[in-house]
């Protein structure tokens, strides 16, 4: 639980104020708590609020509902009653009228009676803006109150007051714009993420050793989350040695490491809701071998170089397109690839050895929203305030037309960078990336 003298009041209002002058007095919008998910038999998963309705609440409780009124420009949260029995069993609840005082809503309900309420709210707003299509159980819902009241106001008078929304909107269209520019709360937090995140990378660096299994360098980095209060892990560990990083999405995490092997580690920690998102790669005996090294340095030069373009205004599809002939040029020097830069890159003969993207936004969401492109199919330009990771990687899988030395060598790097007002931020610039940096760690 979040105590009070933790949650900063203006932030989240600020944040509501915005999106009510957006939908307009004719403008309704609902958000909803995420569901608690089932684990197993009778035990959940460790909750985690919708990352939609923490940015507009600070509220960490399950079975929540937000409506922001166009038209009395107000908040309403919805939420659990105070019930001493539950309380005893599974925490503390803030209960409608200290949630409203601490939350800084204006109006405050019980989650009971949030569909009276909203049906009466609804009626008299001429467009319903929700995050349709997220939690479907909550569509149904919305769109029952909807046919309800359009079949009352049909049945009376608009100048009784009751009229229907004839607008069903997106409210992720206005969200997801607000999330792409972090403001300097989220900045904060998403340092404090990167810094505890590169914290973790070096803590595995020092800890690993020929023998140990991939789930205890996961213990280690888990280990330097939560001693500087990060809870939980942005998203499932990749702790990935050998062969196994040519797997991008490997989490079984289970093999043993063996000198000889470099070991992928792409692992952040969340903290206060926002999302480190860091991989470094190194090797199990803490040097690296010739041919490690040269694929490794491709890789780092092109994070390098491409870190280096992130400015106000730079067009992420270039960056990207840079990215991927530093890398294939790299693939033609070692001889994996053959023929011409170009061909290569027309052919996409370098997505045998470099199969994703160069980035993705980060936020509360490590895949945040905010899409690369304008509605009118224009990229969207690089703005201060906008965060986004760099991980360039070459994977290059055992095979028959493929030199030995370079089998099971899968390097990533990736840093979490902001777009400043001159250039950016490497939010994750604490874990060592040279070659020469993690050398020199490992050896300590
Ligand atoms: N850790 C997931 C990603 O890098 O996209
Ligand atoms: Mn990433
Ligand atoms: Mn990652």
């Amino acid at each position: 639980m979040l105590c009070s003298a933790q949650i900063d009041t203006a932030v989240y209002r600020r944040r509501r104020e915005n999106v009510l002058r957006q939908i307009g007095e004719d403008g309704i919008a609902i958000v909803f708590a995420a569901p608690e998910q089932r684990r197993s038999g009778d035990t959940d998963y460790p909750f985690r609020q919708d990352s939609y309705f923490y940015y507009l609440t600070g509220f960490t409780e399950p079975q929540a509902a937000l409506v922001l009124d166009g038209k009395n420009q107000t908040a309403a949260l919805y939420c659990r009653d105070k019930d001493e029995s539950q309380e005893i069993w599974h925490g503390f609840r803030y209960g409608a009228a200290a949630a409203k005082t601490v939350f800084g809503m204006e109006h405050a309900g019980s989650i009971s009676q949030w569909q009276t309420a909203f049906q009466e709210a609804l009626a008299g707003h001429s467009r319903l803006y929700a995050l349709w299509g997220l939690y479907p159980e909550h569509d149904q819902t919305l769109l029952r109150i909807w046919h309800q009241i359009q079949q009352t106001a049909g049945q009376r008078a608009a100048a009784q007051g009751v009229l229907a929304p004839d607008g069903l909107m997106d409210l992720s269209k206005i969200l997801n714009r607000m999330r792409l520019i972090k403001d300097e709360h989220e900045q904060e937090l998403m340092r404090k993420a990167g810094k505890i995140s590169a914290a973790a990378h070096v803590r595995a660096m020092r800890y690993v050793r020929s023998g140990c299994r991939e789930y205890q360098v996961e213990a280690e980095i888990l280990h330097e989350f939560m001693q500087q209060g990060a809870r939980y892990s942005s998203y499932n560990s990749i702790i990935a040695g050998g062969k196994n990083a040519c797997c991008l999405h490997y989490v079984d995490n289970h093999s043993p490491l063996a000198d000889g092997d470099l070991l992928l580690i792409d692992a952040g920690a969340e903290y206060q809701m926002y999302a480190g998102d860091i991989t470094r790669t190194f090797p199990v005996s803490g040097k690296f071998s010739g041919a490690q090294k040269e694929v490794y340095e491709i890789v780092l030069a092109s994070n390098i170089a491409a870190i280096e373009a992130i400015r106000p205004g730079a067009d992420w599809q270039v960056i990207s397109q840079a990215a991927i002939a530093q890398l294939t040029q790299g693939l033609l020097d070692l001889g994996l690839l053959s023929g011409s830069l170009n061909s290569n890159i027309e052919t996409s003969a370098y997505r045998r050895f470099y199969m994703h993207g160069l980035g993705h936004w980060l936020g509360m969401d490590v895949h945040d929203v905010g899409g690369r492109f304008n509605d009118n199919g224009t990229p969207i330009l690089l703005q201060s305030g906008m965060c986004t990771t760099v991980e360039p990687g070459l994977y290059i899988a055992a095979a028959d037309d493929i030199p030995a030395h370079f089998h099971n060598i899968g390097v990533r790097i990736e840093d979490n960078v902001l777009i400043t007002d001159n250039g950016c931020e490497v939010y994750t610039a604490d874990a060592p990336k040279t070659v020469a940096a993690i050398e020199a760690l490992m050896a300590e």
